[in-house]
């Protein structure tokens, strides 16, 4: 993914802003990132690539995601399309 692409397509955070938000905070834990303009915490499709970032942070690594944005893109939108039609099956 580009710098300035979204991670978080819900609240348009991008790898860039993650990217200084970690270097800026330090965080300990991956969750800590929600703090930066709330990445995470709408249909939670970014936690594992939050998780991803903030694990090489924490070795060191260099924070990029190999995956292009519009595979990235798509599979979110099939993960929201699943999420919808589990819920819409759920009785309760
Ligand atoms: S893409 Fe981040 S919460 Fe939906």
């Amino acid at each position: 993914m580009k710098p300035e692409e979204d991670i978080c397509v819900c609240h348009h955070v991008s790898l860039n802003k993650l990217k200084n938000f970690i270097k800026r905070e330090n965080p300990e834990v991956p969750s800590q990132l929600s703090e930066c303009l709330g990445a995470g915490t709408s249909c939670g499709w970014c936690i594992p690539f939050l998780k991803k970032i903030h694990g090489c942070h924490v070795r060191g690594q260099s924070m990029d995601l190999t995956v292009s944005f519009e595979n990235y893109a798509e599979r979110r939108k099939q993960h929201n399309m699943k999420k919808s039609i589990k819920k819409a099956d759920d009785p309760t």
